[in-house]
C-alpha cells in the first residue's frame, strides 16, 4: 500500500490553493439522478471519493464526462439502474445519497447497507425513517435496503438526530415529492446549503436552508445544472493546522472565512495571528509553540468534527494540557493510539482524550485508519523529529488533493514512497 514519509521541523510558508469541498460534490453529483437534463459541476477535486462516485452514476446509465479545469458533466437521462452495490458502497458511505433522489426520479432504489467504519456503527435509520415519512415502502433484506414509492408525498421530517447526509437524502427526495416537506432538526453545514443552492438552480423550491428547519415545494421535474461547488473548509482548517503546528506562516486561497468561524477561533486561541479577506485566509505563528485548546466537537455551526484529529495532534505539540470532546461519532480517537508511537502523551476517558503537551515528538511508522486521522498523523510527522511513515494512506486520498504537493509546496519534506 503507497505510503507517505514526511521529515519534520520546517515551519510551513507560502501559499497553498484550496480545492472543491468533498462533503458538498458528493450529494451534488448525486443530485444529477434528479434530471433527465444535462449537468455541469465546476470546481471538482481529484479524489478516490469522487471517482468512486462516478463510476457509480455510470453503473446506473448516468453519462459523465470528466472535462478540464475540474469540470464533470453529467447526464442521467439514460438512467436504467436503480442498484447501489456492495462493492461501491463499502468503499464509500457516501453512496447512501443516492437513494433519496432514485426514489424521486424512478420510484424505486436498491443501496446496499454501508456497513459500519473505523470511527463508528453509522447507521442510517434516520435516512429510512424520513423517506417512509414521505410514503416511500422500505424494507431491509440480504444486506440491501430496497425502497419503493409511487410518488412521494410531502410530509413533515422531525431528525432525532443532526444528519448530514440524511438531511441531504430527504432533501432531494422532496424537490420531487407532491406538496410541502419540512426538515425539523436538519443539518446547518455549508455543503447542506450548497446542495440546496444547487437544487435552487434546478427549479426547486427551498427556503430556510442554513437553519434548523427546511421547508421544500415538491415540483413535477428539475432542470440540470451548472454549478460550482463551494471550496473545502475541512481542507482549508488542515493547512491552517499545520502552519500553526510548525510555527509558520501560511495563506489559503479560494476558501470561506465564514464557514470556518470555531476552526478559527480556536486557532487564535492557540496564539495564532489571523487575517482574513473575502476569499483567503492567512494564519502566522511567528515562530511560537502554540498554546492547548479544548475542544468540543457538535453540528455546524459548533466545532467541526472533521478537525477534531488535526487539534488533537495540535494539542500534542502545544504548551499546555487540552482536553477535546468527541461528540458526534462514538470511536474517532483512532489517531490517538498512533500519536502514542510519536511520543505523545495522551490518556482516552470515554469520549474525551485528554493531551498535556510535550516539546518534541519522534517520527516513528504509523498505520492511517480514516481519512480525517490520517490528517492528524501527517500533521504530527511534520513536527516530530526524525522520518514518520504514514501507512494505507489511500485513506488520506479520499479527502485531500494532491496533499504531499501541497505540502511540498509550503516547504515540508514529504514524499510518497511506492506500495
Ligand atoms: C457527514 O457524514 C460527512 N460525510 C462526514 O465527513 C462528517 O464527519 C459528518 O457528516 C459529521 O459532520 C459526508 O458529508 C459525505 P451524520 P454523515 O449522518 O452524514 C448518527 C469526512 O471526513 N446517525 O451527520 O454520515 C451517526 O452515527 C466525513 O469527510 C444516526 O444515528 O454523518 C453520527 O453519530 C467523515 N442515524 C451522527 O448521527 C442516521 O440515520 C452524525 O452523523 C444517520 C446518522
Amino acid at each position: 500500500m503507497a505510503r507517505i514519509q514526511i521529515t519534520g521541523g520546517v515551519p510551513l510558508n507560502g501559499t497553498v490553493e484550496i480545492s472543491g469541498a468533498k462533503n458538498a460534490v458528493l450529494p451534488i453529483l448525486m443530485a444529477s439522478l434528479l434530471t433527465d437534463q444535462p449537468c455541469q459541476l465546476h470546481g471538482v477535486p481529484h479524489l478516490k471519493d469522487v471517482t468512486t462516485s462516478i463510476e457509480l452514476l455510470g453503473r446506473m446509465g448516468v453519462l459523465v464526462s470528466v472535462g478540464d479545469r475540474c469540470a464533470v458533466g453529467l447526464d442521467a437521462s439514460g438512467l436504467h439502474t436503480q442498484v447501489a452495490p456492495y462493492d461501491l458502497v463499502k468503499t464509500m458511505r457516501a453512496s447512501i445519497l443516492v437513494l433519496g433522489p432514485l426514489l424521486a426520479r424512478s420510484g424505486e432504489a436498491q443501496v446496499s447497507l454501508p456497513g459500519g467504519c473505523a470511527i463508528g456503527a453509522r447507521p442510517v435509520d434516520l435516512h429510512l425513517a424520513g423517506l417512509s415519512a414521505m410514503g416511500a415502502d422500505i424494507t431491509v433484506e440480504g444486506g440491501y435496503i430496497k425502497a419503493r414509492a409511487k410518488r412521494l408525498k410531502g410530509a413533515r421530517v422531525v431528525l432525532d438526530t443532526v444528519t448530514v447526509t440524511g438531511t441531504e437524502n430527504i432533501l432531494m427526495a422532496a424537490t420531487l415529492a407532491e406538496g410541502t416537506t419540512v426538515i425539523e432538526n436538519a443539518a446547518q453545514e455549508p455543503e447542506v446549503v450548497d446542495l440546496a443552492e444547487c437544487l435552487i438552480s434546478m427549479g426547486a423550491r427551498i427556503r430556510g436552508h442554513g437553519s434548523n428547519t427546511i421547508v421544500v415545494e415538491g415540483r413535477e421535474r428539475l432542470d440540470g445544472f451548472d454549478y460550482t461547488v463551494i471550496p473545502d473548509r475541512i481542507e482549508a482548517g488542515t493547512f491552517l493546522v499545520a502552519a500553526a503546528m510548525t510555527g509558520g506562516r501560511v495563506r489559503t486561497d479560494n476558501v470561506r472565512p465564514d464557514t470556518l468561524d470555531a476552526v478559527l477561533g480556536k486557532l487564535r486561541d492557540a496564539g495564532a495571528v489571523i487575517t482574513t479577506g473575502e476569499d483567503w485566509i492567512e494564519l502566522d505563528m511567528q515562530g511560537r509553540r502554540p498554546r492547548a485548546v479544548d475542544i468540543t466537537t457538535a453540528p455546524y455551526p459548533g466545532f467541526p468534527t472533521d478537525m477534531q484529529a488535526q487539534f488533537t495532534a495540535l494539542n500534542a505539540i502545544a504548551d499546555g494540557t487540552g482536553v477535546v470532546r468527541e461528540n458526534v461519532f462514538e470511536n474517532r480517537f483512532m489517531h490517538v493510539l498512533e500519536l502514542q508511537r510519536l511520543g505523545a502523551n495522551l490518556l482516552i476517558e470515554g469520549n474525551t482524550v485528554i493531551i498535556r503537551g510535550v516539546e518534541r515528538l519522534t517520527g516513528a511508522p504509523l498505520m492511517a485508519t480514516d481519512l480525517r486521522a490520517s490528517a492528524g498523523l501527517v500533521l504530527a510527522g511534520l513536527v516530530a523529529e526524525g522520518d514518520t511513515i504514514v501507512d494505507r494512506v489511500y485513506h488520506i486520498d479520499r479527502g485531500y488533493e494532491n496533499i504531499e504537493e501541497k505540502l511540498r509546496q509550503l516547504g515540508a519534506r514529504v514524499r510518497r514512497l511506492a506500495a
